[in-house]
Formats: structure tokens, C-alpha cells, sequence
């Protein structure tokens, strides 16, 4: 792989195609030379090393509330669309924006749901539903696997688990599929706030109807957990209530998808790993975490310096942006031995590309069932899966990591 051609040190740009196509390649000299780095271009510092990533994700200095000064800014004028505004406001909810004490208060309303113990549950229905879409994938010829497998499978677990009925799962996926483009882009493109404002609305007003009907006939999901959650502790307001349940709708949808793909991406480009899958030789649990490090799907993620200090030699002033790269922490030659390598079988490792330290993902445990799932099954269900031919195209997004599409083949061509 290409290391140090494609950056100019000068100016380096997080956008540009080559960044986005190959971010390890392309900030690989970067990271050896400055690993704390102050880009002119963005305004924000890029930290890069796998030590002052860890650093500063368990460092206070560094503040995860990156959306409430922003949002004031934004919303300031008194003719913003109170639709728009309401979207932001579900948005600042987020308890991964939070600082303590609400950050731990909203984080254990949610901890008892996600231990891997209670996803260890939805084990059997994953299975199904997995086995499901891929036997609805035309037996021969070309397919996309991220329309086809990898994102229906997080979207439709997690809409159940929420407790969203069958029949009203087209509306929600119209909703939710509006607001997804604020989630993966940030909040930087103001031509798309209609579309999320009006998206937002929909889930919106379909969580308050699902909150009275469950307050009225409880059932066996996550938002009667939630609910109840709610009745036991005052200081849970509705409003937080709704943010935490688009959180996690929004949380595991893509990121759960790329891992998917971008797992089987890369056991497609590394067939003594893809064997080793196919024959069982791979401890799962150790396999998922090598294809986080690999290549997960959560490429950055940002704080805002609190105050004036010194990180790393470097002099970083309040209210600067900084961005923490994990795809680059995680194969930093100083943490892992070849780093460039998928080597399955690596053993424990301390990746980043699930965070760290207070606001590790709380979806963890789903996202590695899914994929933990989906990836053998997939790769045992066609033994001469390949890549179909043309270029790879990588979505141009900071924060994730993941294809428009990974479009395969399930036979070899014939002429
Ligand atoms: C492979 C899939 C996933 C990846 C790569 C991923 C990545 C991450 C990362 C990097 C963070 C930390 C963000 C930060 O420190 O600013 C995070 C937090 C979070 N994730 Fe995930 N995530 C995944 C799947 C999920 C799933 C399936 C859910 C839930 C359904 C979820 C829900 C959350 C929540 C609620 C937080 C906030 C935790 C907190 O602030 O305490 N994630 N995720």
C-alpha cells in the first residue's frame, strides 16, 4: 500500500479523494511525523497516533459537547424553522454530546439493554433474519451486499428491539433514511436540513405515539425499558427520552452495515483469511476485533478543546475542534505489530475503533453479534464470492468509513 505519495505535507486534506479512497495510506507519513497536527485547511487538529488517541478520548480537557455551541450559533435568528430547530434539539439530547453528571444518568437508563448478556438474546433472531436476506439474493450473478444484507440486517433488529411494529416499518425507514444523511455528514450542509427537519419530524411524532401506546400496554422491548426507566427516575425528561431513542436508532444503523462489508471487503482482498472463516479456524470473537482495526467503520470522531493547555507539545486553545482519527490510531505501527496486516488470529488488542474510556459504545455488544453473524454466513453461502469488477467508491465522510455500495459476484464469469 501506498504510504507516503499521495499526501502533501504542506496540506494535507481530510476531503480530498485520495484521503477518502485510502485514509490509512494517505496519513500514514503524517501520523509518523505529526501526530498532533494543526490543519489550517479545517481549522481543527487531527490527532493520529494510537497513544494520544487513547489519550485524549479519556482526557477531560477535551469536551464531547461539540454540538450545543454550534447549534446556538446556527439557530440564533428568530426565523430558523422550528422544524429545523427541533431536529437539533433531538440532536443535542444525544448522551454521546453529554457531558457528567447527564452523560452517566442517560448512559445507565440504557447500560441494562446492551450488556452482552441481554443481546446475547437476540442471537437466534439475528440468525433467522440474516439466513433470510441472504437466501433472497438472486442465486447467480451480481449483487449489492450493503442493499441486500448488511444494512437491513442492523436496521430491521434494531427497529425491533425498539419495539417499532411491522406494519409501520416502511413510514419509519422513509423517516429514518431522511435524517441519516445529518448523522453520517455532520452538520455542516445547510441544504439538507429540510429533508432532515421534515424526517425528523416523522420519527418524532411516531416515538410519541409509540410512548402512549406503550404507556398504556406495555410489552417486551426497549422502549418500555426506557419507559419504565422513566417512571423510576424524575430526572428523565420525554425529551430525553426521544433523543436516546433516535441515538441508538441512528448509532448502529451504518456503522453496523460498513463493519459488515468492510469485513468481507477485506477477507475478499486476503483469501488465507477468507479460508480460515470458511473452515471454522477463526476464533469469532478475537476475528471481530481484528476487522475493527482493520478497517471499522467509524473513521473519526471530534471533541472541542474546554480550555487553553498543552497536549503533546502542541498549544491548543478553547473552542478549537479536533479530530480524533481512529482508523489511523488503529493501525499505528507502535500499537500493533504489522499493522497493515488483517492477521485474524491477533489475539487481544486494544483497537479504538469502538472509542474509548466513558463513551465507549454502548452498542458494541449488538454491532459484533450482527456482524459476528453475518460475516461467516455470508462468506460460506457462495465459496467463489468475488468482487464485482470497477472501481471501489468510498462515501466522503469524516466521521465513517464505508462504501455507496460493495456490489459482488456469486460465481466466476463465464464466457
Ligand atoms: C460497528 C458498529 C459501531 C461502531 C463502529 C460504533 C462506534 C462508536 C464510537 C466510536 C463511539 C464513541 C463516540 C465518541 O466517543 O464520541 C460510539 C458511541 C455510541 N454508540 Fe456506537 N458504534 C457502532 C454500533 C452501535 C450500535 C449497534 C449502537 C446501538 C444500537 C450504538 C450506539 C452507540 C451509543 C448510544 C453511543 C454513545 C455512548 C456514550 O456516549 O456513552 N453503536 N459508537
Amino acid at each position: 500500500m501506498s504510504v507516503t505519495t499521495a499526501l502533501d505535507p504542506a496540506a494535507p486534506d481530510l476531503m480530498s479523494a485520495a484521503a477518502i479512497a485510502d485514509p490509512h495510506g494517505y496519513f500514514a507519513a503524517l501520523r509518523e511525523l505529526t501526530p498532533v497536527y494543526w490543519d489550517a485547511r479545517y481549522r481543527s487538529w487531527l490527532i493520529t497516533s494510537h497513544r494520544h488517541v487513547a489519550e485524549a478520548l479519556r482526557d477531560p480537557r477535551f469536551s464531547c459537547d461539540r454540538i450545543e455551541p454550534y447549534i446556538r450559533k446556527k439557530l440564533s435568528g428568530p426565523d430558523t424553522d422550528p422544524l429545523v430547530r427541533q431536529a437539533f434539539e433531538v440532536l443535542s439530547g444525544w448522551m454521546v454530546f453529554k457531558e457528567e453528571p447527564d452523560h452517566t444518568r442517560l448512559r445507565r437508563l440504557c447500560n441494562q439493554a446492551f450488556t452482552p448478556q441481554s443481546i446475547a438474546k437476540l442471537r437466534a433472531r439475528a440468525e433467522q433474519l440474516c439466513h433470510e436476506l441472504i437466501a433472497a439474493v438472486p442465486a447467480r450473478g451480481e449483487f449489492d451486499l450493503i442493499a441486500t444484507v448488511a444494512a437491513p440486517l442492523p436496521s430491521i433488529i434494531i427497529a425491533e428491539m425498539l419495539g417499532v411494529p411491522v406494519a409501520d416499518r416502511h413510514d419509519f425507514e422513509q423517516w429514518t433514511a431522511k435524517v441519516s444523511p445529518l448523522v453520517s455528514t455532520g452538520l455542516d450542509d445547510p441544504s439538507r436540513y429540510g429533508s432532515v427537519a421534515a424526517g425528523m419530524a416523522g420519527l418524532v411524532n411516531y416515538f410519541r405515539g409509540l410512548f402512549q401506546r406503550y404507556t398504556e400496554q406495555p410489552e417486551d422491548n426497549l422502549i418500555c425499558a426506557l419507559l419504565r426507566a422513566r417512571a423510576a427516575d424524575d430526572t428523565f425528561s420525554e425529551a430525553e427520552l426521544m433523543a436516546t431513542c433516535t441515538l441508538l436508532l441512528f448509532g448502529g444503523h451504518e456503522t453496523t452495515a460498513n463493519f459488515i462489508a468492510n469485513g468481507v471487503l477485506a477477507l475478499l482482498r486476503h483469501p488465507d483469511q477468507l479460508a480460515a472463516v470458511r473452515e471454522d479456524r477463526v476464533e469469532m470473537k478475537q476475528a471481530l476485533e481484528e476487522f475493527m482495526r482493520y478497517d471499522g467503520p467509524g473513521k473519526t470522531v471530534v471533541r472541542v478543546a474546554r480550555e487553553d493547555f498543552e497536549f503533546a507539545g502542541q498549544s491548543m486553545r478553547a473552542g478549537q475542534r479536533v479530530f480524533l482519527i481512529l482508523s489511523l490510531a488503529n493501525r499505528d505501527p507502535l500499537a500493533f505489530d504489522e499493522p497493515e496486516r488483517l492477521r485474524l488470529d491477533r489475539g487481544p488488542q486494544r483497537h479504538v475503533g469502538f472509542g474509548f474510556g466513558q463513551h465507549f459504545c454502548l452498542g458494541a455488544p449488538l454491532a459484533r453479534l450482527e456482524a459476528g453473524i453475518a460475516i461467516p454466513l455470508i462468506v460460506k453461502r457462495w465459496p467463489a464470492l468475488a468482487l464485482a469488477p470497477g472501481p471501489l467508491q468510498w462515501l466522503p465522510f469524516l466521521g465513517t468509513r464505508g462504501l455507496r455500495e460493495l456490489r459482488l459476484r456469486t460465481h466466476p464469469l463465464t464466457h
